[in-house]
C-alpha cells in the first residue's frame, strides 16, 4: 500500500491523520483487547492495597498510559510489560493527583474513592465537562458524603478528608439519582474498606462495573448484587493483592461488527461476550446481519442491511458508546432509521463530518434521522471525540476514494492498533505521520 508520501500527501501530514481508500470487502479474524473502562477504573482500585495487582491484559492505550502517569504521581510503582501491569501502592506519599493529568483523563477522577478509602484523604482537581458533555461528579462526591466523608469544593479541588475516630468511612444506604457507572465504582471502592453495610440502589449494571467487582472480590472485599442494581458492600479492615485478567473491550467488539456490517463482511471477532451487547447484537440482527457464536468468539456475515431504530440508555439498553459507529453503518442502510442519544447532550457531533461524506442526516435536539444512501464519497473529516473517530473511520471504509482522517487523539484513547488490525482484514489503510 505504502507507495511513498505524493504531493497530497506532504501537505496533508502536517498533523498524523489516517488514509484509507475506501471500497475493500473485509475478511478474516480480529482479536480484541482489553476493555479501557474496565482497566482505568481497576489500576484506581489497585490504590486499596499495599500488596502487589497485577492486572493482565490491560490495553495499550494512551488512556491507561496517563492513568499510569497519575498513579506513578500518587507514589505507586508500575511494571508494565506487553499487556501486563503490575502495581504496588505500598508507599503512597501524595493523595493529589496533578490537575494536568486529571484533566487530560476524567476516569483519573475515580481514584478519589479508593485514595479516600486508603489514605484517609484525596483532594482531586474537578474533571471538568468534555466534548461529549458536561458531565457532573455530582453523585460520586454525594455518595463519599454519605459515607461519612467531610467534602469541602474549592479552587476545583475536590477535597475530601474521613474524620472519624477510627479513620474509617461508615456504611449507610445510597440511591443513586442516576445510574452512573463512575459514581458506582467511585463509591464501590469507598464502601470496601468502610465500617459496616453498604447498600447503593439505582447502581449502574455495566459489565466494567461487575469486573471491577470481580477485582475487588479477588482483593477480600464482600459485596452482594453483581450485575444488578442494588449492590451490597459489607466493608473489610484489609484488602490483599491479587492477579486479575480484565475483560474484553465491548466497546471495540461492537465496532468491528459494525465494520463488518458497513462493508458487508463476514468476519470473526475474538474473544466476545455476547451478554455484554445483548441490545447491540439485536439492533445488528434487525439490521439484517447473521452473527453466530464461535467458541469464545462470534462470527458476523452482513449484506444488505436493513434500516433500525434506537435511542440509546445505560445497560443493558443500547449503549452510548457505540451510537456513532452504528450511525455511520446506517448511513448506507435501506430506509429512515432514528436514532436518539439520551446519554450525554452533545454527542452528535459526527453528524457534520458524515454529511460531509454525503450522508443523509437530519437533526432535531437529540434526535437524528438517518436516510440510507447508495454511497458515500471520501473527504478530509476531523474527528471530534473517542467514538466519533471510529464512525469516521468506518465510513472512510466504503466511501468512494480516499479519505483523510485528522483527530487521531481521540482514536488512540480508546483503540489499540486501530488501523493495524483493519489492515490485516483487508482495508487500505494507513496512518501518515508528521
Ligand atoms: C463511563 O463514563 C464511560 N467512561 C463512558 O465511556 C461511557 O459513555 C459512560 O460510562 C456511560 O456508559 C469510563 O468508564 C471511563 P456516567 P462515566 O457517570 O462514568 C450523568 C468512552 O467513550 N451523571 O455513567 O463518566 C452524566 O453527565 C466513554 O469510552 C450525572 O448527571 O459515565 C451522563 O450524562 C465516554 N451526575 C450520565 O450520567 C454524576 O454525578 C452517564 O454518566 C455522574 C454522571
Amino acid at each position: 500500500m505504502n507507495k511513498g508520501v505524493g504531493i497530497n500527501e506532504a501537505n496533508h501530514t502536517l498533523t498524523p491523520q489516517l488514509k484509507v481508500t475506501g471500497g475493500r470487502k473485509l475478511s478474516g479474524e480480529v482479536r480484541i483487547s482489553g476493555a479501557k473502562n474496565s482497566a482505568l477504573v481497576l489500576m484506581a482500585a489497585s490504590l486499596l492495597t499495599d500488596d502487589d495487582i497485577n492486572l493482565r491484559n490491560v490495553p495499550p492505550l494512551t488512556d491507561i498510559a496517563c492513568m499510569s502517569n497519575i498513579l506513578l504521581s500518587l507514589g505507586a510503582k508500575l511494571d508494565h510489560r506487553v499487556d501486563n501491569l503490575s502495581i504496588n501502592s505500598s508507599n503512597l506519599n501524595n493523595s493529589s493527583p496533578p490537575y494536568e493529568l486529571v484533566n487530560s483523563l476524567r476516569a483519573s477522577f475515580f481514584c478519589i474513592g479508593s485514595l479516600l478509602a486508603r489514605m484517609g484523604i484525596a483532594q482531586v482537581p474537578l474533571p471538568g465537562g468534555c466534548r461529549i458533555g458536561t458531565r457532573p461528579v455530582a453523585e460520586h462526591i454525594r455518595g463519599l458524603h454519605a459515607l461519612g466523608a467531610k467534602i469541602e469544593i474549592e479552587h476545583g479541588l475536590v477535597s475530601a478528608v474521613i474524620t472519624s475516630p477510627q479513620h474509617r468511612l461508615r456504611g449507610t444506604n445510597i440511591q443513586l439519582r442516576c445510574p452512573s457507572v463512575g459514581a458506582t465504582e467511585t463509591i464501590l471502592m469507598a464502601a470496601v474498606l468502610a465500617e459496616g453495610e453498604t447498600v447503593i440502589q439505582n447502581a449502574a449494571r455495566e459489565p466494567e462495573v461487575t469486573d471491577l467487582i470481580g477485582l475487588l472480590t479477588a482483593m477480600g472485599a464482600n459485596i452482594h448484587g453483581t450485575g444488578t442494581s442494588t449492590i451490597k458492600v459489607i466493608g473489610v479492615r484489609r484488602l490483599h493483592g491479587a492477579d486479575y485478567s480484565v475483560i474484553p473491550d465491548r466497546i471495540e467488539a461492537g465496532t468491528f461488527l459494525l465494520a463488518a456490517g458497513i462493508t458487508k463482511s463476514t468476519l470473526r471477532i475474538a474473544p466476545f461476550i455476547p451478554e455484554h451487547l445483548t441490545a447491540v447484537i439485536d439492533k445488528l440482527q434487525e439490521a439484517g446481519c447473521i452473527l453466530k457464536q464461535d467458541g469464545i468468539g462470534v462470527i458476523i456475515q452482513a449484506n444488505e442491511l436493513k434500516s433500525v431504530s434506537f435511542t440509546t440508555q445505560p445497560f443493558p439498553g443500547f449503549p452510548t458508546d457505540l451510537q456513532a459507529p452504528f450511525m455511520s453503518m446506517l448511513t448506507m442502510a435501506k430506509g429512515a432509521s432514528l436514532i436518539t442519544e439520551k446519554i450525554y447532550e452533545n454527542r452528535l457531533q459526527h453528524v457534520p463530518e458524515l454529511q460531509r461524506m454525503g450522508a443523509s442526516i437530519v437533526l432535531h435536539k437529540d434526535t437524528a434521522l438517518i436516510k440510507g444512501v447508495s454511497k458515500l464519497s471520501a473527504a478530509p473529516v476531523t474527528a471530534s471525540d473517542l467514538r466519533a473517530s471510529a464512525a469516521l473511520v468506518l465510513a472512510s471504509l466504503v466511501a468512494d476514494g480516499t479519505t483523510y482522517i485528522r483527530g487521531l487523539y481521540h482514536l488512540d484513547r480508546g483503540y489499540a492498533f486501530m488501523e493495524k488490525k483493519l489492515r490485516s482484514l483487508g482495508a487500505y489503510i494507513d496512518r501518515l505521520n508528521p
